[in-house]
């Protein structure tokens, strides 16, 4: 192996992308794209968040909700990145999506991604947001004989050495099984 050394970045494959959503003072519902995240306990989320509209509405409503962006709505996923509600107030309108409230949190889903946590604020501070997951929901559309199903739902994971969106490959294994061989 000859390895080459890139320094000190954030780079780890995959990285999820996670759309958040919130509602304002006015009860308009927002979105953000957010790669730096990840599950940190049985019913906890923690991202990397720096200051935006999101994080003023999440503070202020102590609920958000994290949805898996996907294939088929890459475009409105990425641009919900790259522009700001504190700019543009109706972003979310303009990514074409369409929100329903929670029943679990006071935030929306999005009724264009189909996979959702719905999440409580615990703690924000010093740009880390740690949420309690209350609830996980899925749309009919993307479950198989009761459970999630990735190839129905098209997550798509973010490449931080390119700046890419990837789609998900094939299954290459079981887990907490395969392993079991070498034993
Ligand atoms: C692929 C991608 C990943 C991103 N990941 C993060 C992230 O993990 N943390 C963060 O603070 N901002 C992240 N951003 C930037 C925000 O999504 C962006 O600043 C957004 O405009 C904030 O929207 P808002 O001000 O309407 O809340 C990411 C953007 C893109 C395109």
């Amino acid at each position: 192996m000859s390895r080459v050394n890139f320094g000190a970045k954030p780079i780890m494959f995959p990285q999820p992308v996670l759309i958040i959503a919130t509602y304002d003072e006015k009860g308009v519902p927002n979105a953000m794209n957010a790669a730096w995240g990840i599950t940190t306990d049985y019913k906890e989320i923690t991202i990397s968040l720096s200051h935006h509209k999101t994080t003023e509405n999440l503070e202020l409503r102590k609920a958000f909700t994290v949805s898996m962006a996907t294939e088929d709505q890459m475009v409105s996923c990425d641009y919900v990145g790259i522009e700001s509600a504190l700019d543009v107030p109706n972003k979310f309108e303009k990514a074409g999506f369409h929100a329903t409230k929670s029943e679990y949190v006071d935030a929306p889903l999005i009724d264009e991604l189909p996979m959702a946590l719905e999440c409580r604020v615990k703690s924000y501070e010093d740009d880390i947001l740690i949420g309690e997951i209350v609830n996980v929901s899925a749309d009919e559309s993307v479950i198989t004989d009761g459970k999630i199903d990735p190839k129905k739902l098209k997550p798509i994971t973010f490449d931080p050495a390119n700046n890419a969106y990837i789609g998900l490959g094939e299954k290459v294994g079981d887990a907490f099984k395969d392993g079991a061989k070498l034993k």
